[in-house]
């Protein structure tokens, strides 16, 4: 659990658990990869609390189903980063938090970084406000691990096979911009970045994941053996 601005004390004072998000592109495969990293932590006996964005909690569900299927044009961009954004404050602050503080590995299926890539790069509303709005909404909580599982807009398209949203809908010049926005965060603070090749194969990638997750689990997990260890580095970048 990382602080980018002072959270209130009680909260600091009991960060203990691991907070780990998934992003990439639609069809990128990230519920795949947060769902096997999650069967592997808990076989070593961790609570984990997965969870996703938009829609982590009751008031998150009506949130999203206003802001991915209304009718094309019914939510301007400036209210959909607003209605992302009350999404993730609501989920950090009922459900991420609370299981952070009791020592759980949370593990979220999109967050902020989503909506600086969707909203702020190819919606083009500025990187920076974006990501202020976000921090600004979650009291300043960044995960310590990213997993950008980068996919092109084509290969994007053909693996969700279907259109199943408003964002869903947009050319694939927009998907672009939206993975150009993560990499373009990834780039910016690698040390919190793991960027692997969507394309690869999903034992491959889980590998991979592992083994970067590994050292963050901290004391009796952290010298848990990481199966597939050997696939070191394949479809990392
Ligand atoms: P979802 O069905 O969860 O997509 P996926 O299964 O690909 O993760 O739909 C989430 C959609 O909302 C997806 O198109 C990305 C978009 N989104 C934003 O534009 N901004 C955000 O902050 C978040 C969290 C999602």
């Amino acid at each position: 659990m990382i602080e980018q601005t002072p959270p209130h004390a009680a909260v600091r004072g009991h960060a203990r658990g691991v907070f780990i998000a998934f992003e990439g592109g639609d069809g990128a495969g990230k519920s795949t990869q947060s769902r096997v990293l999650g069967e592997w932590l808990e076989g070593q006996g961790i609570e984990v609390v997965h969870t996703r964005e938009p829609g982590g909690t009751t008031l998150g569900r009506t949130l999203r189903e206003l802001v991915l299927h209304g009718e094309d044009g019914s939510v301007t961009p400036r209210a959909e980063a607003l209605i992302f954004a009350a999404d993730r404050g609501h989920h950090v602050a009922t459900v991420v938090r609370p299981a952070l503080e009791r020592g759980a590995v949370v593990l979220t299926d999109r967050y902020l970084d989503s909506s600086v890539a969707y909203q702020g790069a190819a919606r083009d509303l500025g990187h920076e406000e974006i990501r202020d709005l976000s921090l600004w909404a979650v009291e300043g909580l960044l995960p310590e691990l990213t997993v950008l599982l980068d996919v092109s807009a084509e290969q994007g398209r053909s693996r969700r096979g279907g259109v199943h949203d408003r964002l869903e809908r947009e050319a694939d010049d927009f998907h672009d911009r939206v993975r150009q926005g993560f990499l373009d965060l990834a780039a910016r603070e690698p040390d919190r970045y793991l960027v692997l090749d969507a394309a690869a194969p999903v034992g491959e990638l889980a590998a991979a994941v592992r083994e970067r997750v590994a050292p963050l689990l901290g004391g009796a997990e952290a010298s848990a053996t990481v199966p597939g260890a050997q696939h070191e580095g394949h479809g990392a970048r």
